[in-house]
């Protein structure tokens, strides 16, 4: 796989060469949560597509916001970054000969930062049009309700999602067939919804105490790899010297200049190795903030498994015991990044014994947990109701099918629907405790441990998405 393109470039007596990513390699695929969305690759070698005589009857679809515009912070750093490139009189050669003439990919500030792309928007899109077309749970006419958390770029996303997956016929005049609900749900909010919630780590006073291992472990790992890219770099300028920070902002401007622009050139830059190292600290950032290295990660990640598991178990066009909504066929929650790694948590997956714990010095190779393949934008973990001669789970991160290790003894290695409901409750349970105490929540009024919005009505303010 690792191919090497050397150029060779003379400066006086100075002979430098620059080995660039090897063309079957693509950053954009390593570039952990600021890769565009991309399908992860197939684990542990079981494909995606349904095994023989299964169809799927349910799914439930727990995803990241679309691509997006840096937060207002990141976007400071990346305009720092211009004005060093505009402002120094330099001669820049190579991979860079390029940053004399790059220019800032945010034209209309106010409005652009922390907001979704059109990238983002088409990421959208196409799942709600793939996910009609691959389920065919929903036939013409038929409305479709979604919950999403409710800051901008989430709440726009699930719009874009309802779209695609509505585009389908004409009912202009037909007001009641083919509309979109969105339950809009209160986002990150402290204290408010509890486990109740598409963004359950907010209201999870202990969870902050742990997750505060991301950033620290991550920064460590950086500040070892990067100063070694700045000296490789300088070699190709006269006049501007980067430094370890500037390192950073460029390999963030890869996949944030490619989905905000179609921007390559910095993708360009660096070496196969050093988009790896970038992608395991973001992988460290995950894995110790909100993965399996917290160890509330599990806590604030059960909530929705126990009630898709629970959803699961009557199935389709059924309530659950105490519900009030029969949840649709099609159960689509849109979060944000941090929320999506406690589910892989929560049905303990990517934790064997290569990838627990994360090493924290050295990149390990052989790991599970991989942040491109999980936190990407739009990234997502699926719960699939399969049924065949009998009813199976399975689970997918990116549309990469994930063996449960503990229960696999299904077709395509799913997991029986009863032996799913059993390690859910059972096994799954004992790890992750109970919300409100792990949480340190008891005796805060209306504190909740369970996910109660898809089987209840009334929780969260409604949008309706017309097609007119
Ligand atoms: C160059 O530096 C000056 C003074 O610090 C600053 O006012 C100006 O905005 C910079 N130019 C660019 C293009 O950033
Ligand atoms: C579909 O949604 C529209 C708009 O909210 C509503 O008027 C209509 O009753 C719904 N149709 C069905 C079949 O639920
Ligand atoms: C949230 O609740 C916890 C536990 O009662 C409390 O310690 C914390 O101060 C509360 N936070 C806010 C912002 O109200
Ligand atoms: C994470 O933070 C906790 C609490 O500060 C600490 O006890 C633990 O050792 C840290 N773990 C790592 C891997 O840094
Ligand atoms: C359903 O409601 C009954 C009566 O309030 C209660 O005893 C039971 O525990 C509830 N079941 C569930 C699964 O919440
Ligand atoms: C991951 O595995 C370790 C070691 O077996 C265990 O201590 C930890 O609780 C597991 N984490 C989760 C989230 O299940």
């Amino acid at each position: 796989m690792l191919s090497l393109r050397n150029f060779t470039i003379f400066f006086g007596l100075l002979v430098v060469f620059h080995n660039v990513a090897g063309a079957d390699f693509d950053p954009l695929h390593h570039s952990g949560a600021a890769s565009p969305y991309f399908d992860a690759p197939a684990a542990a070698g079981v494909p995606l597509e349904l095994p023989d005589g299964c169809v799927v009857d349910q799914a439930a679809w727990f995803v990241r916001h679309g691509s997006r515009y840096p937060e207002p912070g990141s976007f400071t750093g990346w305009e720092a970054l211009f004005s060093k490139f505009q402002n120094a009189t330099y001669i820049a050669r190579g991979p860079l000969s390029f940053i004399p003439s790059w220019n800032l990919p945010v034209d209309n500030e106010p409005h652009q930062p922390l907001f979704l792309s059109s990238t983002g928007a088409g990421e959208a899109f196409a799942l709600g049009v793939e996910l009609r077309k691959r389920y065919g749970l929903t036939k013409g006419g038929d409305n479709i309700t979604v919950w999403t958390a409710g800051q901008q770029r989430v709440v726009d996303t699930a719009t874009y999602f309802a779209r695609g997956y509505l585009s389908a016929g004409n009912y202009l005049d037909d007001p009641s067939s083919n509309r979109g609900t969105l339950v809009v749900l209160v986002d990150s909010a402290t204290n408010t919804t509890f486990a109740d919630s598409l963004t359950p780590s907010s209201s999870c006073p202990a969870y902050g105490v742990f997750g505060g291992n991301g950033s620290t472990t991550s920064d460590a790992f950086r500040a070892t790899f990067r100063p070694a890219i700045a000296d490789r770099l300088n070699k190709f300028l006269d006049g501007l010297v980067l430094d370890a920070n500037d390192i950073g902002v460029m390999q963030d401007l890869c996949g944030f200049g490619f989905e905000v622009s179609g921007e390559h050139r910095f993708c360009d830059a660096f070496t196969e190795n050093e988009w790896l190292d970038y992608e395991y600290a973001h992988d460290l950032n995950y894995y110790y903030g909100s993965g399996p290295g917290n160890p509330l990660s599990a806590t604030v990640g059960h909530p929705w498994v126990k009630a898709i598991s629970d959803i699961f178990a009557v199935g389709p066009g059924n309530a659950i015991q105490n519900g009030t909504l029969i949840p649709p066929p099609l159960i689509m929650g849109f979060t944000h990044d941090n929320n999506v790694p406690p589910l892989i948590s929560a049905l303990g997956l990517w934790n064997s014994s290569k990838s627990f714990p994360l090493p924290i010095t050295k990149l390990e190779s052989n790991r599970q947990f991989r942040s491109s393949n999980l936190v990407s934008f739009l990234g997502n973990v699926a719960l699939e109701r399969m049924t065949c001669d009998q009813v199976f789970v399975r689970v997918l991160a990116n549309n990469a099918v994930i063996p449960i290790p503990e229960c696999q003894s299904g077709p395509g290695a799913s997991c029986p629907l009863e032996m799913f409901t059993e390690y859910v409750n059972g096994e799954r349970k004992r790890a992750s405790g109970d919300f409100v105490e792990r949480c340190g929540l008891e005796g805060v009024e209306g504190a909740v441990s369970n996910v109660m919005f898809l089987t209840t009505v009334g929780d969260g303010d409604s949008v309706l998405v017309g097609l007119d």
